[in-house]
């Protein structure tokens, strides 16, 4: 035996090992179409102020079938997520995903400088309920706001109606008198003395804020303030055992094959499950890698005894 041999042994030996742990188990432990699915569902919807957020929430990073149809959210302008609920758009201030609950303002007024919609597109701001609801005890009221009313009748005796204005216009002549109060607050027998105007339209906002902005004498800028403080709302999807998913290392999402967007829990390293992740394939590619390298070991102890 001479020396260059007693060198290259070992050297091969390794050389096998190494081998045939990582053939098969190239072959076997990856799949790459599963990994992209994951990696897609474990990235988190950021813009803006808003951060970390995840199923069933999809958009930007975070691709449609990590979530559900209805809660997808826009980025735009890199700071304004925009949620689109019956064709009105919404900016999302924040989201609270352990509670459910979120806090959206109507981007139409946020984007709208100063209440007077001169080109006269006014609307109402209208939930889907089937996947979003108001909170309960009454934290969120609809402030209303009324434009082309006729002079306003003094209330009844004794009674305020609580109603205020904000002035709208050029100057001068064509001014125009927008009032608005909290249609909520006023008793049912004085409301035929609420004026009927041309265009009326009414927007959710926290009760603490409406309270606040009746209480005194206002202009454009502070019932605009409270308009974009937005509203709270609760949203409202089946989970599908999200949490479970996540604890077996799984990204949630849903079947984008099926129509009801049915979960799914997407995993690393294998198919996708209706429930958790079964580490199936990676018992199965361990299991095959030690096998592998067992067969090469005793293979070389065979040619070393026939040597
Ligand atoms: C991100 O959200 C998850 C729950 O969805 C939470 O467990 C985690 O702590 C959050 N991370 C940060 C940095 O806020
Ligand atoms: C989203 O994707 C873009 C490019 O595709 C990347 O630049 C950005 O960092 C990603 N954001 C997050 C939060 O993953
Ligand atoms: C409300 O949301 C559900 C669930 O996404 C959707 O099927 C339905 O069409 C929506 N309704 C309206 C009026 O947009
Ligand atoms: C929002 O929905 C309406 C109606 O479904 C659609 O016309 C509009 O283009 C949508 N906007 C965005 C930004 O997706
Ligand atoms: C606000 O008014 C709309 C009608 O414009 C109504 O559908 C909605 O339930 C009201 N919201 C609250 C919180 O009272
Ligand atoms: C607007 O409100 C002010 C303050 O309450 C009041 O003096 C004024 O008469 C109101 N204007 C109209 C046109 O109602
Ligand atoms: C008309 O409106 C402008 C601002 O919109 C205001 O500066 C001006 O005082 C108003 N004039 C009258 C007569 O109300
Ligand atoms: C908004 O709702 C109120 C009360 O339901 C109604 O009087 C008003 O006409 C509606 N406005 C629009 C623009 O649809
Ligand atoms: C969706 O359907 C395609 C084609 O039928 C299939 O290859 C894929 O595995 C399905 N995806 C899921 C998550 O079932």
């Amino acid at each position: 035996m001479d020396s260059s041999s007693s060198i290259l042994k070992p050297l091969i030996t390794v050389f096998f090992i190494f081998f045939s742990a990582t053939v098969p188990s190239s072959v076997l432990c990856n799949n790459n179409e599963y990994e992209e699915r994951f990696n897609a569902c474990s990235s988190k919807f950021e813009c803006g102020d808003l951060k970390n957020i995840s199923y069933p929430f999809w958009g930007g990073n975070r691709s449609d079938f990590c979530g559900h149809q209805s809660f997808k959210l826009e980025c735009r302008e890199n700071e304004n997520p925009v949620l689109n609920m019956t064709g009105q758009e919404f900016r999302v201030q924040s989201i609270d995903q352990s509670t459910r609950r979120m806090i959206i303002a109507r981007l139409d007024i946020w984007e709208n400088s100063d209440l007077c919609f001169s080109n006269g597109l006014i609307k109402n701001t209208t939930l889907n309920y089937t996947i979003f609801d108001y909170p309960p005890l009454t934290a969120v009221r609809n402030l209303t706001l009324s434009y082309d009313c006729p002079v306003i009748q003094p209330p009844p005796d004794g009674f305020q109606l609580n109603v205020k204005n904000f002035t709208c216009g050029t100057g001068g002549e064509n001014n125009e008198t927008v009032y608005y109060f909290a249609y909520d607050y006023v008793p049912v027998s004085f409301r035929p003395h609420i004026p009927v105007c041309g265009r009326t339209f009414q927007v959710p906002v926290f009760s603490t804020a409406l309270d606040k902005l009746l209480s005194h004498e206002s202009g454009n800028d502070q019932v605009k303030e409270v308009l974009n403080g937005g509203f709270e709302v609760v949203y409202i999807y089946n989970s599908g055992g999200c949490e479970a998913c996540e604890r077996s290392g799984g990204s949630c999402g849903v079947n984008s094959n099926s129509t009801d967007d049915s979960f799914l829990c997407y995993c690393r390293d294998e198919y996708p499950d209706p429930l958790h992740c079964l580490h199936h394939s990676t018992y199965a590619c361990s299991l095959f890698s030690f096998l592998g390298v067992l067969l090469v070991v005793e293979f070389l102890q065979f040619i070393k005894i026939i040597l």
